[in-house]
């Protein structure tokens, strides 16, 4: 499947670093994302993956480099000069490598934590007009319904998130970056302890919510065939260092690839 025809882009780091201590967790790492294209991050365990998605969503501050986003309207935003809570009116979201949800409350109320920013009632409206509060609330709770009902959980949405099997919160955490009508949604490693048929239903899932919602997806990904059945192209890296970017195909192949992941489980097949 082809990216935008235009290739328009969506996303752009350009010599992103930061260094914990003296280690370089990211080191000097470019690449481009292309609207509504499913891209994938690849690399073997401690590569950097996550410090450079916490880098995107600004949870971190690189030490140097940029990191730029152009939202559907064509507007170019400097990421680096917003605070952490700025990224989400942005239209970006994500989900975290260990799911973070609110295991007390129920599934309903976790999904509607994400709507939170897309209220229409300013705080100050909030506190006087009541009726208007109603109507937002139940326009998100419409909605929220909707999102579950596409990801086939909405006969859940009353029970506690916490005792839900592991596939079930997972799905809940991207329904919940489904409420705030995302344009970028970043997933750290969404297969990760799902088993082979929930991955394969994950894999169409993640196409679906891209065609059905027009969003662009960054993942972090080991399952090696999720990555190379669904993404448009992939950069791999190593040592926070770029070894290669590329298509499915051209990343399958190339030997610098094959070397960074030797002796890792998840082998490239
Ligand atoms: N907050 C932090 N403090 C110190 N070291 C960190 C921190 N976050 C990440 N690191 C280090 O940066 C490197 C990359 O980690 P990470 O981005 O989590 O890797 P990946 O997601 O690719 O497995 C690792 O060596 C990790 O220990
Ligand atoms: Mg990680």
């Amino acid at each position: 499947m082809t990216p935008s025809k235009t290739k328009e882009l969506a996303l752009k780091i350009e010599d992103v670093s930061i260094a914990f201590g003296g280690l370089k967790a990211v080191d000097n790492l470019s690449f481009a994302i292309e609207r509504h294209e499913i891209f994938g991050l690849i690399g073997p365990n401690g590569a950097g993956k996550t410090t450079i998605f916490n880098c995107i969503t600004q949870f971190y501050k690189a030490d140097s480099g940029s990191i730029h986003f152009i939202n559907a309207k064509g507007k170019e935003t400097d990421l680096m000069d917003l605070s952490v809570h700025e990224i989400i009116d942005e239209g970006i979201v994500r989900t975290f490598q260990n799911v973070e949800l609110i295991r007390e409350l129920s599934i309903m109320d976790n999904v509607l934590i994400g709507a939170h920013h897309v209220m229409k009632q300013p705080l100050l409206g909030q506190l006087f007009n009541r009726k208007a509060i109603r109507k937002d609330e139940a326009e998100s709770r419409e909605k929220a319904e909707k999102i579950l009902a596409f990801l086939d959980i909405e006969h859940l949405k009353d029970l506690i998130a916490g005792s839900q099997p592991y596939g079930v919160q997972k799905k809940v955490e991207i329904a919940r970056t489904l409420m705030s009508d995302p344009e970028l949604i970043i997933l750290d490693e969404p297969a990760a302890g799902l088993n082979d048929t929930e991955t394969k239903e994950l894999a169409m899932r993640i196409k679906q919510i891209r065609e059905t919602y027009q969003t662009t997806i960054l993942l972090v990904e080991h399952d090696m065939r999720l990555v190379m059945d669904i993404c448009d192209h992939i950069c791999a890296i190593s040592f926070g260092k770029r070894i290669a970017v590329g298509t499915p195909k051209e990343i399958q192949s190339n030997p610098e690839v094959q070397k960074a992941y030797l002796g890792e489980e998840g082998e490239l097949e």
